[in-house]
């Protein structure tokens, strides 16, 4: 079936999208406006894009033209945000900090989370999170009325302790962050605890195959 988007509405090519392009990660923003008033949010539109430097990225869509959501409006105001990662045990705080609360409204503290002060940047980190990246905006990209991309240059990055394996060589023991992603829907996640292992496959080895025509 061929779905030629510039002949769907927005709600159709999003769910195209969204119903295809998974699992995502989940950015679960903290940032805080000019009078340091805290807001969490999550952002499943979301990966990291360059090693190094090291870039994340999130888009943040569609309540007004020009409103780009508290998240938006403040990393627009002070140019700093931290991404929290998710675990299985916070989905359900997760969920919380989605509700569509007023910029008056802190949901870290509607989902009993703990902020703390992060090293680089104004906004807190969650400290329940296994994961939590303080970044600076790169820039924002506008690509829609009421839709921008932000990109942000990670300073600095927390890992939980017991996730880290060995510090010097930054091994992370994955499985252990326990994070999850983003389905399709409105409310549907997977966990990461389905992996299996495939090595790369090296060019004289392909050869030794006779896969190849030279
Ligand atoms: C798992 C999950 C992922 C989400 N991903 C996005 C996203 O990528 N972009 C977006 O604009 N909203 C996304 N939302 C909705 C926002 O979290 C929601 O609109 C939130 O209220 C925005 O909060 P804020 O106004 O405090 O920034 C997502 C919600 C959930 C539960």
């Amino acid at each position: 079936m061929l779905f030629d988007i510039e002949k769907l509405d927005s709600q159709n090519t999003y769910k195209l999208l969204v119903a295809t392009v998974v699992p995502r990660p989940i950015a679960w923003v903290t940032t805080v406006d000019e009078d340091a008033r805290l807001n969490a949010a999550p952002f499943s539109f979301f990966n990291a894009v360059s090693g190094y430097p090291p870039i994340v990225c999130f888009g943040i869509g569609g309540r007004a033209p020009g409103d780009a959501k508290d998240t938006g409006n403040n990393i627009r105001r002070t140019g700093q945000f931290v991404v929290n990662l998710v675990s299985d045990e916070l989905v359900e705080q997760m969920n919380i900090t989605a509700i569509d609360f007023g910029p008056e409204i802190d949901e870290v503290f509607e989902a009993a989370l703990t902020p703390v002060p992060s090293t680089k940047v104004r906004p807190p980190r969650i400290l329940e999170a296994p994961v939590s990246m303080e970044c600076e905006r790169l820039v924002t990209v506008e690509v829609g009325n009421d839709r921008s991309v932000v990109l942000g240059r990670v300073l600095a990055m927390h890992v939980r302790d017991d996730c880290v394996m060995d510090a010097e060589k930054c091994y992370i023991d994955t499985p252990k962050l326990n994070l999850v992603g983003r389905m399709h829907g409105r409310g549907w996640y997977t966990r990461t605890t389905d992996r299996f292992e495939m090595p790369r496959i090296e060019v004289p080895e392909w050869k030794l195959r006779g896969k190849t025509t030279d």
